[in-house]
């Protein structure tokens, strides 16, 4: 039989470099990760924002061997935008390197910086379910690649994988960082006027301090007892150990960030369900404010959209949660017994939803 061929040459050979570019596209991940971990964007930055390449490898110790290696990595990094390169010298035989916008998120002068994120999603940990998806396509237990991968669910993990906890507590508290400073700045009229607030599932209580701070609010964090254990209570501030799917302690408002695209829509609605018990009518200032994607289908083709279907599996390898249209939210919302809401889309990829019983 003849081979199927559809297709110019031209279009094959498209085709074919199609295919290569998304075969190696891990590796723009992982050249990210290594220049993290060689602490590449701290070195430029104390260097006065910008480095000869000698100096960088002088900066690193790495040995002489390695240099044009080392060269080979920066050339990545610069075709990712991640750095920007300028020839210098007679002949443009040197290369001088500076931060971009991008790579500055990285400084870990910052406490809000994106490492410990970056690093947790490209951990061995989470990089293993990917292995397992197509074996997991194919079965009907368990529930999720990263379980056949590691043979218990994810929360599981964080208690029973040494480091795991801690590496993800880091991870989210960067993002928490990093959210809190543009929440407090642009989402003033979501908080003000309120009295009290939950945050559920709210980590180690990094954004519950800020709003604590900023717009006069006693908080509460629930979350998972070995998350609160030693967490820093003050007057504002107090953590609840407990599960969200029990009980949700009473305040003017709930938060939930991040937290509804971990679990199933019949998840949701349970954990929603307690989150209606726990606040006021709408009419009383009572509501639940969500933090979480909304898929827009308005942008396809568009480095956002891709940036949402990548999420939105990231979800599906490791829990069983995804991330949820418009659509979807409105229907576990009324599921839940919710009259209504408002989206603010004020957070980049993320919006803020808010939700009224
Ligand atoms: C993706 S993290 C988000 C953390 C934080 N809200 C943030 O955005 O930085 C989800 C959080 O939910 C917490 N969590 C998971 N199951 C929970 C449960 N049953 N009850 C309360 N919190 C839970 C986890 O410990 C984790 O901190």
């Amino acid at each position: 039989m003849g081979s199927l061929r559809v297709g110019s040459p031209q279009e094959l050979l498209r085709a074919q470099s199609h295919i290569w570019n998304h075969t190696f596209s891990f590796i723009n991940s992982m050249s990210l990760k290594c220049a993290v971990e060689l602490n590449i964007p701290d070195i430029i930055h104390n260097h006065g924002n910008s480095i000869t390449l000698s100096d960088l490898s002088n900066s690193l110790s790495i040995p002489r061997s390695k240099a044009p290696c080392l060269r080979r990595l920066m050339s990545l990094l610069v075709h990712s935008k991640f750095l920007s390169e300028e020839r210098i010298g007679v002949n443009n035989e040197e290369s001088v390197f500076s931060l971009t916008v991008v790579s500055q998120v990285f400084l870990t002068e910052n406490k809000s910086n994106a490492s410990p994120f970056l690093l947790l999603m490209l951990d061995q940990i989470l990089l293993r379910p990917w292995h397992f998806l197509s074996e997991w396509f194919k079965g009907d237990e368990p529930t999720t690649a990263f379980e056949i991968a590691h043979g218990v669910p994810v929360w599981d993990a964080m208690r029973k994988m040494v480091g795991f906890s801690d590496m993800f507590i880091e991870g989210m508290s960067s993002d928490a960082s990093f959210t809190t400073e543009i929440i407090v700045r642009d989402c003033g009229e979501v908080f003000r006027g309120l009295r009290s607030l939950v945050d559920v599932g709210g980590g180690t209580g990094t954004l519950a301090r800020a709003v604590a701070r900023e717009f006069g609010l006693k908080c509460a964090v629930l979350e998972l007892p070995y998350v609160v254990e030693g967490s820093e209570e003050s007057e504002e501030v107090k953590f609840v150990g407990g599960d969200m799917f029990d009980y949700v302690p009473t305040a003017d408002a709930v938060l939930l960030k991040w937290v509804l695209h971990d679990w199933s829509d019949e998840e949701c609605v349970q954990i929603l369900k307690n989150c209606k018990e726990a606040i006021p009518l709408k009419e009383e200032g009572g509501k639940v404010i969500i933090m979480e994607m909304v898929m827009d289908s308005s942008i396809v083709g568009h480095e956002l959209a891709q940036t949402q279907f990548l999420f939105d599996l990231h979800m599906m390898a490791h829990t069983t949660g995804k991330e949820r249209s418009e659509q979807m939210w409105q229907k576990i919302f009324m599921d839940a017994g919710f009259r209504g809401y408002k989206i603010l889309p004020i957070l980049g990829l993320r919006s803020v939803i808010e939700v009224y019983r």
